[in-house]
């Protein structure tokens, strides 16, 4: 389970609803190698919190509570995979309180600091495509491949519009697009790792592509690469 030679990383960085996780899910699979979804944490720090009755603007509080929770992370299907304190967090991490909450949790330094050490952690099971927010720019400054997907706010309101009601049978798309421009704000506006262009990344703007189109560019180029 030791990071070998020939693992590599696949950094892939964005706002919400760019296409990060579908495309970055997808290349893992292509490439055969682990997918991290680096957002899973935090929103299940977030999840923890709301379930404890922690405010999450009360640092102090939260950094106690996180202080004492117990993270086990495995890769099945080689996807990462984490429980906390023996449980499985996984259905709720897209849930309204999560959502609204998020970006909350993600600013605070110590909380950053405790996620980056798990995320780097978890370079132990192998080569991997990790997405987030500061992936390229704080977790793996030195990945082999770095990404920005983009997309214009209306097109990725559009598409957590589409997914909202796909799971949860209904959304409004103009409250959609309030709600991503809020998050995107806080990530982008916060002092520590805030959202941005890694340096040396390749910046993708997927508006007008398919994810399927996204997904080989990054496949071919790590391939042709390797
Ligand atoms: O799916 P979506 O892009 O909307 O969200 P996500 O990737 O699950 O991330 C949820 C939130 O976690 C973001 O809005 C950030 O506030 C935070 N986050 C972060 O700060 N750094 C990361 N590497 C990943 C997520």
């Amino acid at each position: 389970m030791s990071n070998k030679q020939e693992d590599f990383i696949v950094a892939i960085d964005g706002p919400s609803a760019s296409g990060k996780s579908t495309v970055s899910r997808e290349a893992a699979r292509k490439l055969k190698v682990n997918y991290v979804d680096s957002g899973a944490m935090y929103r299940g720090m977030t999840w923890k919190a709301v379930r404890e009755g922690v405010d999450v603007k009360d640092a102090v509080a939260v950094i106690e509570l996180m202080n004492r929770t117990r993270w086990e992370f495995f890769i099945e299907d080689l996807v990462l995979k984490f429980t906390i304190d023996g449980d499985d967090p996984t259905d709720h991490l897209r849930s309204e309180p999560v959502r609204e909450r998020v970006a909350d949790i993600a600013v605070i330094p110590e909380v950053r600091v405790f996620m980056v050490t798990r995320l780097r952690e978890t370079a132990e099971f192998g080569a991997l495509v990790m997405e987030g927010r500061d992936i390229g720019s704080v977790v793996f400054p030195d990945a082999e491949f770095k990404y920005y997907l983009d997309a214009d706010p209306e097109e990725r309101a559009r598409r957590r519009h589409k997914e909202l009601l796909e799971t949860e049978g209904k959304g409004d798309v103009e409250q959609v697009l309030s709600s991503l421009t809020r998050r995107d704000k806080i990530d982008s506006t916060r002092k520590t790792a805030p959202l941005q262009i890694p340096l040396g990344a390749k910046v993708i703007n997927t508006t007008g592509m398919t994810i399927d189109e996204v997904v080989d560019f990054i496949v071919d180029e790590v391939n042709a690469t390797r």
